[in-house]
């Protein structure tokens, strides 16, 4: 009788630790040992961990019962094992602290995430912690998740939400498409016409036949305290806000705000916040006034967001306009350019000077190579998946973003009937995202170090409502968290899968409104604008 309820114990310790999201690279059970009481246990840590001792703390609070939780700052490498910038060690030892190791604050917080999946409540109410070593790190360093906010506007709230659960799955960069052809969203003071304006649209595409208009105004944008507000909070959770302000293309909020910032002297010019998705002709002309205007909204936002990225898109911006106007024409006879893809090429470096002389990097989407790549641009590959070797070739940094596999947009396979679950096309289901590999297979170990990471675009057309977007977001984000943290070679989709029905308990207890195997959302099928 004792022998087996000491083996079912086991068996259950051993499984709360195997079944963590993303798999850590090492977890070695003690497999004859008891498990560790952490309701009460006493935290020590140095002073550069105390907030990760106090999210400890409050995790496991409750009367003392002498278990110690030791946070180390460790500067050399554990046993052997290098934790880098955002690694950590777990060793829990029968009769021994709880040490926690790391390098950073940042490698003590990823390990409090750890601790809430590897450990399980007893019958007693208490919270165990199975004995054995965790030893983890990230495979890449920039693990993303983007949501646009240019077609939907969901608020600070929602995303404060948004960057809680990515913290649980251990991304640390926020992509925060914040501009579009259908609406600007941040507050520049010099430009007021630019929110008052641009931030709304007249109407929106109705549900279920996107080619209609709903006849309703839209809109929405964050003051300057809200993104303060927003990046202090994702700090806390050692999330990078990387923010985009799209140029030269899909720039439309800004243009209609401000219509002498495009090609005024083409045919027919009449910008407007487009109330439909889809790519725009307005661009942003090749002007000394748009280049101080965008510098003045670099000069509004590069304070505001501490990160050494900024996205500046670069995608989708067709040259009609710039072939068309006799002013850009002149500009490429100046510059001496051959063609309108040649200027794009001088509109991005000359953007990637201003950044530079704020202290920033430029990241664009693929696009910024046309007409020739900056040597110091960072791309983020999402089309064909040449220009991930085009750009490493070129020496370039890349993050992936391929529509293959990232873009969660597109459908997840089987759609209940309902408007609400209306998505732009393709099918993208969870496997296949977990079948990604963001290094190209043809890579060669130097080429390798060049991808610096990997991400997950939300883009928001249909995305109606916030309970769309977790619906969209998850459990795919678990998958792609897996690809980004997780060593390739141990990565197998029916063992992910196992550990992921396990793991949709901490999403419930969230009330993540995720879209269940049978295609059904999670909490509430209310996914619709308005609701
Ligand atoms: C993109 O999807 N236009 C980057």
């Amino acid at each position: 009788m004792r022998t087996s309820v000491l083996l079912m114990t086991c068996l259950a310790a051993f499984a709360s630790a195997m079944n963590i999201i993303p798999q850590p690279v090492q977890v070695s059970p003690i497999m004859d040992a008891s498990a560790t009481i952490l309701t009460g246990a006493k935290v020590e840590a140095p002073a550069a961990f105390a907030a990760e001792a106090e999210l400890i703390r409050s995790a496991f609070k409750g009367p003392s019962n002498g278990t110690t939780i030791q946070l180390v700052q460790v500067t050399a490498p554990i046993n052997t094992f290098e934790v880098g910038d955002e690694g950590y060690t777990i060793s829990a030892e029968p009769a021994q602290p709880v040490i926690i190791s790391a390098r950073t604050a940042a490698g003590a917080f990823y390990a409090y995430q750890t601790l809430l999946q590897a450990t399980y409540k007893g019958n007693d109410g208490k919270t165990y912690l199975p004995p054995g070593l965790i030893r983890d790190k990230p495979r890449f360093a920039w693990r993303g998740m983007m949501l646009d906010e240019g077609r939907h506007f969901f608020g600070k709230e929602h995303v404060k939400r948004f960057l809680d659960l990515m913290a649980m799955h251990k991304f640390n960069t926020f992509h925060w498409h914040l501009t579009e052809d259908q609406g600007w969203r941040v507050e520049i003071k010099k430009y007021p016409k630019l929110t008052q304006i641009g931030s709304w649209r007249d109407e929106s595409p109705t549900m279920g036949d996107r080619n209609k208009g709903d006849g309703k105004r839209y809109g929405g944008f964050y003051t300057q305290d809200e993104l303060r507000e927003v990046v202090a909070y994702a700090t806390k959770l050692h999330i990078t806000v990387v923010p985009e302000i799209e140029m030269p293309g899909h720039a439309a909020g800004a243009i209609s705000s401000y219509p002498e910032l495009g090609n005024t002297d083409v045919k027919g010019y009449a910008p407007k916040v487009n109330s439909r998705w889809g790519v725009l002709p307005y661009i942003f002309a090749p002007k000394e006034e748009t280049f101080r205007f965008i510098d003045d909204v670099f000069a509004e936002l590069c304070p505001i967001f501490p990160g050494a990225y900024f996205h500046i898109g670069g995608d989708e911006a067709p040259k009609n306009q710039w072939d068309n106007s006799a002013f850009a024409k002149d500009v490429l006879k100046r510059e001496g350019l051959n063609n309108s893809h040649e200027l794009q090429s001088y509109f991005i470096k000359r953007v990637e000077k201003l950044l530079a002389a704020r202290g920033k990097k430029l990241i664009g989407w693929d696009e910024i190579q046309e007409g020739g790549l900056s040597k110091t641009a960072t791309m983020m590959v999402w089309r064909d998946w040449k220009w991930a070797h085009h750009a490493v070739n070129n020496g370039n940094d890349i993050v992936m973003a391929p529509t293959s596999h990232t873009y969660f947009d597109y459908g997840q396979g089987g759609t209940p009937k309902g408007t609400q679950f209306e998505v732009i096309g393709g099918n993208l289901p969870i496997e296949k995202v977990y079948s990604l590999n963001p290094v190209p297979g043809d890579f060669t170990p130097e080429q390798a170090k060049h991808v610096i990471g990997c991400q997950a675009q939300l883009w928001s057309e249909y995305n109606f409502n916030w309970n769309k977007v977790e619906y969209m977001a998850f459990p795919r984000a678990c998958a792609l968290s897996e690809v980004v943290w997780s060593p390739q070679e141990g990565r197998e989709w029916k063992n992910f899968k196992g550990r992921l029905d396990n793991h949709l308990k901490y999403l419930d207890a969230a009330k993540v409104n995720y879209r269940k195997e049978d295609g059904s959302p999670a909490v509430t099928d209310k996914m619709g604008r308005g609701q």
